[in-house]
């Protein structure tokens, strides 16, 4: 099938190079110049894993082109998605100014029989505010929700590994032609309205967002009465109702997504007069888990004023280059507040906020701690004795557990983990 992807952000690289492994041809659409002159000198503008190949395989088979205008994009493409950015407004809503503007410069070009798709996550009710704003200026094409649930770092394996495709469609018509899109994928097709899609990437996101901030609660609590959080949340995985995924305790949520839609999901039941208490919880508490997190860095440090922290990590989570609301540079700001200075390293992520060291062993001389805030595992892999010998203090505070405590020690340091007060 022909295909137009407006946007070339993590959602719409993704999108494309995977509608191009399945053999369909894509116009790749976006407004930044630099972007697109980048892809078309065949370069990578993100880090995500696997995703070079495939973007490279697709130039080759002449199945990818790259554009810098929607409308030259959307010519002759028989269904579009719309990966464009929704960032948070200030009350927490998502801001779909860059969406609209995008649906108004579409209207004039599409033709009745074309499709447009939004993958963007969005608040409940735009697949039909945007059909709407289409039919107020005269443009019939059909609206579909087709949500993404790619996380970063393992975006292509989840695309081509989807578990499930979720497809919010007015008309069946309509969901077929997507759902044929998909058709050589192993997840299950799930066909809906449109309402009903998008309620579900909130829901999934919050779910998830809940969960964890609920395992980083129990090894909070863990801490407190000398438990180990790690074997206590494994055992409670291994009932089948709840699972083993995504109660890995840490320093909270971070990334472009949960901190965007809890606050997202919190705004929509607000309009709608629902009181939602569970959530609001949970954001709080998420936030809570940095504070103790810098509470407990502060005390390791005997006071913060003069001391040097290094940062191991600076992404939101492992397999990244995204900084986005990352627990890494928030915990870094804290510090900073607090009076310390803190440098960091990561293997693919860049600030420029920060000073920055590609060694995790050159960033942490002089040091009189260590925080291992991304699951990175090139640092399980430094050398422990050369470590101990450049830092001024003695302290690994790992609020990932990351690291092999045995391992630390060894080399003459203290090993502290997230929840864990006995390992
Ligand atoms: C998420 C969803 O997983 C994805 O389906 C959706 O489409 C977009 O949002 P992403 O933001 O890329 O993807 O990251 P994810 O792996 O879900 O992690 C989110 C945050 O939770 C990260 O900060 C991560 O470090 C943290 N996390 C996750 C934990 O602290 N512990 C866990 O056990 C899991």
């Amino acid at each position: 099938m022909n295909i137009a992807v407006l946007g070339a952000g993590y959602v719409g690289l993704v999108q494309a190079a995977g509608l191009t492994s399945l053999g369909h041809r894509v116009r790749l659409a976006d407004s930044n110049p630099d972007r697109v002159g980048q892809l078309l000198a065949r370069k990578i503008p993100i880090y995500e894993p696997g995703l070079g190949e495939l973007i490279e395989r697709a130039f080759d088979n002449n199945l990818l082109t790259v554009h810098s205008s929607n409308r030259e994009a959307v010519e002759g493409a028989e269904v579009v998605f719309l990966t464009l950015p929704t960032p948070a407004g200030d009350d927490g809503s998502a801001d779909l100014r860059i969406l609209e503007a995008a649906v108004d410069e579409l209207a004039a070009v599409m033709a009745d029989d074309q499709l447009v798709v939004t993958k963007s996550t969005v608040p409940v009710g735009t697949a039909l505010a945007l059909r709407e704003r289409l039919r107020s200026r005269g443009c019939g094409v059909g609206v579909v929700s087709n949500p993404e649930f790619l996380a970063e770092g393992s975006a292509v394996a989840d695309f081509l590994r989807a578990e499930r495709i979720v497809i919010g469609a007015f008309e069946d018509r309509h969901a077929d032609i997507v759902g044929d899109l998909y058709a050589e994928l192993p997840g299950q097709i799930v066909k809906t309205d449109p309402v009903s899609a998008e309620l579900v990437k909130y829901a999934a996101n919050a779910y998830l967002a809940t969960r964890l901030t609920f395992a980083n609660a129990i090894a909070n609590i863990s801490e407190e009465v000398g438990a180990d959080a790690l074997q206590v949340l494994e055992a409670v995985g291994m009932d089948r109702r709840i699972g083993p995924h995504f109660m890995h305790p840490g320093p909270g949520y971070g990334g472009s997504c949960f901190p965007k839609d809890t606050r997202a999901l919190l705004s929509i039941t607000d309009s709608i007069g629902y009181p939602f208490p569970l959530l609001q919880a949970v954001v709080s508490t998420d936030a809570m888990q940095r504070a103790r997190i810098l509470d407990r860095t502060e005390r390791l440090l005997g006071g913060c004023s003069g001391k040097k922290v290094a940062m191991w990590g600076a992404a939101f989570k492992a397999r990244t280059d995204d900084t986005r609301e990352s627990p890494a540079l928030i915990l870094a700001r804290g510090l900073i507040e607090r009076g310390a200075t803190v440098v960091v390293t990561d293997p693919e992520a860049e600030t420029h906020e920060f000073s920055q060291f590609d060694d995790p062993v050159d960033a942490a001389r002089d040091a009189d701690l260590v925080i291992v805030a991304t699951e990175w595992p090139e640092f399980r892999r430094v050398d422990f004795s050369r470590l101990a010998e450049v830092m001024r203090g003695r302290t690994i505070y790992d609020v990932r557990n990351l690291l092999d405590p045995d391992v630390v020690r060894e080399a003459g340091l203290e090993y502290i983990g997230l929840g864990r007060p006995n390992v």
